[in-house]
This record gives structure tokens, C-alpha cells and sequence, in this order.
């Protein structure tokens, strides 16, 4: 795991945007793996800049989306599908049918995981895989205790998560209690992988990623496992360990 520090956000999105863009342009039919919140929304704006300015084309690239929660339809305003709409597909040239995200309204949340997890194969795999860590150390919906061996699966999200998502719903009854994700080793299967860290209130996990050791009850941790897993950090989650 390497991490890549930055004076600002804005900087970050700039260049994780940038080696985006270059792994497309050698890659036309990259298989990129997204996440949503709000860590990748300045990465997305700038890949829908580059695209709008100089064309770079998602003509022949497949997404696989981390995870959406269980029971939101697709054009619920707060179902990571309208999130994907919202800040990166609608903007650019993919195609839907390349784009994938689970179906959290599936009448078989099983079967729904097991197929998201033949898809991503039967793609190849994923080249680059974009994460955002939660401030309990998770990555897609994958909290503390979830075993590295996982695939796509459904979670019961904790409360702390729960929490940290209500701010984009009305109240916190309303946030889903359960979710589809990709697993712990669906993640790790990725090519390479990038995660992002920005901001004061990751400060507190970035230091815990940094210090403890590998441990499932620090899900992000697995990544010091796999060979080219990047960590794209800004100065203030940085602020913790900066000596
Ligand atoms: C999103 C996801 C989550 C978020 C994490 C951080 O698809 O899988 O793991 O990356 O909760 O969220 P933000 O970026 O909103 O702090």
C-alpha cells in the first residue's frame, strides 16, 4: 500500500482524475470499479470536465458500482443508481448497459449477489477499483467483523454508518438498514486500487489505517495486502500523523 499525500482536495481530485484518464486512453475497455459519497464527487466532476473539454471517451469502458442500499428504487433520489446519474454517467459517453450497480430491490438478494459477483468475472475482472473509507474503517459497505474472505453480499449496516448517511436523508428512519456490497475479496481481486481519504473528519481513520495492523476489524486494512493499492490522502486527514 502506497500512500500519496496532497497539499488540498482539489489537488487530489486532479490527478486521481488525471490517472483515471490515462488508463482509459491506454485501456478504451477498462473495467472500472466506482464508488459513491461525497469523497469521489470531485474526481467525477473532473472527469466529466476532461470529457466535456477534451473527449475522452467511456464509449467501451464497463463500470461496476460497490454497492447500493436494499430497497430503494433506482430513481430514488437517495439510491446510489440516481447518485451514478447524477455526478458521472449522465455527463459522459458510457453506455448504460456497461454501467453496473446491484439491484437493492431484487426479489432475490442472493441470487442478485451471486450474479454481481459472475458479472465483474465474466468482465475480466476489475483494472482499477475507486474507494472512499468510511470513519469506522469501512470500504463499500463492508463494516468492522466482515471476513477478508467475502464477496458480494447483503450487510445490515451499523449504526454509526447509518448515521453518517443520514445527512442525505430527511430523518434516519429513512435510511435503508440493509445494503448490497461487493465483499472484502471481490475488492482485493481488483488490479489495482485507489483509495481516497480527504478531510478533517477522516483524520482519526486515516491514523488508525496508518498504525494498527491487519485486522477485520479495520476492514480497510486489507488493502496493505494487495500489491498495487494506492492511498490518495489529503493534508488535513493527513493532520494526524504529520510529524
Ligand atoms: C460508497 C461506499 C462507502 C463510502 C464511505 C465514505 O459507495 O462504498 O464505503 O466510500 O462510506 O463515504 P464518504 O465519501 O461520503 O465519506
Amino acid at each position: 500500500m502506497r500512500i500519496i499525500e496532497f497539499e488540498s482536495a482539489e489537488r487530489l481530485h486532479e490527478i486521481v482524475a488525471q490517472e483515471i484518464i490515462k488508463r482509459v486512453q491506454n485501456n478504451p475497455q477498462l473495467v472500472l470499479g466506482l464508488a459513491t459519497g461525497s469523497t469521489p464527487i470531485g474526481v467525477y466532476k473532473k472527469l466529466v470536465e476532461d470529457h466535456k473539454k477534451n473527449g475522452t471517451s467511456y464509449k467501451q469502458v464497463t463500470t461496476f458500482n460497490l454497492d447500493e442500499y436494499v430497497g430503494l428504487a433506482k430513481d430514488h433520489p437517495q439510491s446510489y443508481h440516481a447518485f451514478m446519474q447524477e455526478y458521472l454517467f449522465n455527463h459522459i459517453d458510457i453506455p448504460s448497459h456497461q454501467t453496473h450497480i446491484p439491484n437493492g430491490l431484487a426479489s432475490d438478494l442472493e441470487k442478485e449477489c451471486q450474479q454481481y459477483e459472475k458479472m465483474i468475472q465474466q468482465a475480466g475482472g476489475i483494472d482499477l477499483q475507486i474507494l472512499g473509507i468510511g470513519l469506522n474503517g469501512h470500504i463499500g459497505f463492508n463494516e468492522p467483523g466482515t471476513p477478508f474472505s467475502s464477496e458480494t453480499h447483503v450487510v445490515e449496516l451499523t449504526e454509526s454508518t447509518r448515521n453518517a448517511n443520514s445527512r442525505f436523508f430527511a430523518s434516519i428512519d429513512e435510511v435503508p438498514t440493509h445494503a448490497i456490497t461487493m465483499g472484502l475479496n471481490t475488492i482485493m481481486q481488483s488490479k489495482e486500487i485507489f483509495l481516497l481519504i480527504t478531510g478533517s473528519q477522516k483524520a482519526e481513520i486515516f491514523r488508525r489505517l496508518m498504525e494498527e495492523d491487519v485486522s477485520e476489524d479495520l476492514p480497510a486494512s486489507i488493502l496493505k495486502r494487495h500489491p498495487q493499492a494506492f492511498v490518495y490522502v489529503d493534508e488535513e486527514a493527513a493532520s494526524l500523523l504529520s510529524s
